[in-house]
């Protein structure tokens, strides 16, 4: 079965085309990093009208460099939610559309089910059942996965998403947009043991996570700094170590909790290469996706989809996108 998929939650539109004898054909993205760049962060209305006008000819494109064309196509799978409500309703309409005047099936994908399974793209994909550290912009979640659409959260962030901590705290130290990967690539210069930061509710039992204290931590350390270049070098790289290394306790209390050996750890910050290098110590086998594939992308949504469709699933000619969607409301009993 070949199936389309695309991905316009938020900032980057993503189109892939997967198909489930021969797996990922191709995929292509277009970021809106710099539309939103001298905003300091992502604008909704600008992200859907860009959509808008980026989607269609990515998969025209799509198609054009595999020498398909849209009747080739079998099934389209795109992002319901959670996201920006705008910026979900392109790609759902846009997908919906298709799929009606192909007289296709379409399915709507939870673009954190989609950041969960794109591991599954690797060569040596992870194993059921799996604990799933899922760190993006907008989601801390631990989540126990037992098969495709079994899912239970065993943890999340009370507050900031592991991301939204990098890109607040980025903000803060004036280190531009987008925050995560410009503050991971200036802690790479910090000294190590300079400042010690808290490790968040590591003391308590459970496995939810808090880092919004890690900014005004961050804030008041600052603000007692010299502040030269390196102090901030220095700051950022006790900030990254925190949290880190509370991902890393959280993951292994919740491996030994669950009595699982295999994690996998998508979204975004799973490509920061602090966390993999750490969580790759821990004794389990550990699968990441390929760094193109941590951050928002088309493949892993078509992926998704292709299971759902492979599996039965289809939608109604209606369109219900959800900018809040718990992970928790797919799983079938
Ligand atoms: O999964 P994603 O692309 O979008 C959402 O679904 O949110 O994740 C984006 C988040 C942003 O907060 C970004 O700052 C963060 O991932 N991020 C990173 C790194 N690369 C992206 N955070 C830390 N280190 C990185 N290398
Ligand atoms: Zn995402």
């Amino acid at each position: 079965m070949l199936v389309l998929g695309i991905e316009s939650s938020c900032d980057e539109s993503g189109v892939a085309l997967y198909d489930t004898d021969k797996g990922l054909l191709a995929h292509l993205l277009y970021s809106q990093v710099d539309l939103h760049a001298d905003y300091g962060g992502v604008v909704p209305e600008l992200a859907s009208r860009d959509h808008i006008k980026k989607i269609t000819p990515l998969i025209r494109q799509l198609l054009a460099g595999q020498n398909l064309s849209l009747t080739d196509l079998q099934g389209i799978a795109y992002t319901a939610g959670p996201g920006l409500i705008g910026a979900l309703l392109v790609g759902a309409s846009i997908g919906r559309a298709l799929a009606f005047g192909l007289g296709i099936p379409a399915v709507a994908v939870h673009h954190m089910e989609g950041h969960l399974l794109a591991p599954m793209l690797e060569p040596s994909p992870p194993e059921f059942p799996f604990v799933a550290l899922l760190v993006s912009g907008g989601h801390t979640l631990l989540v126990e996965v037992k098969s495709l659409g079994q899912y239970r959260i065993l943890g999340e962030s009370l507050d900031d998403a592991a991301g939204e901590a990098f890109d607040k705290t980025a903000k803060l130290l004036e280190l531009g947009y987008p925050g995560g990967p410009i503050l991971a690539a200036l802690a790479e210069q910090g000294e190590a043991g300079v400042y010690r930061f808290p490790r968040p509710m590591v003391d308590r039992p459970g496995l939810d996570f808090s880092f919004s204290g890690l900014k005004t931590y961050t804030l008041n350390t600052w603000q007692q700094a010299a502040q030269t270049q390196q102090d901030k070098a220095n700051i950022a790289r006790a900030f990254q170590e925190a949290v880190v290394d509370t991902l890393f306790i959280k993951c292994k209390r919740a491996l030994q909790q669950t009595g699982t050996h295999n994690l996998v750890v998508a979204g975004g910050v799973g490509a920061n290469r602090c966390l993999r290098e750490k969580l790759s110590t821990l004794e389990a086998s550990v699968s990441f996706p390929r760094l193109e594939f941590c951050t928002d992308n088309g493949a892993m949504i078509a992926y998704a989809g292709a299971m759902r469709l492979q599996a039965g699933e289809s939608e109604p000619v209606r369109i219900s996108p959800k900018p809040r969607w718990s992970l928790s409301e797919l799983s079938k009993n």
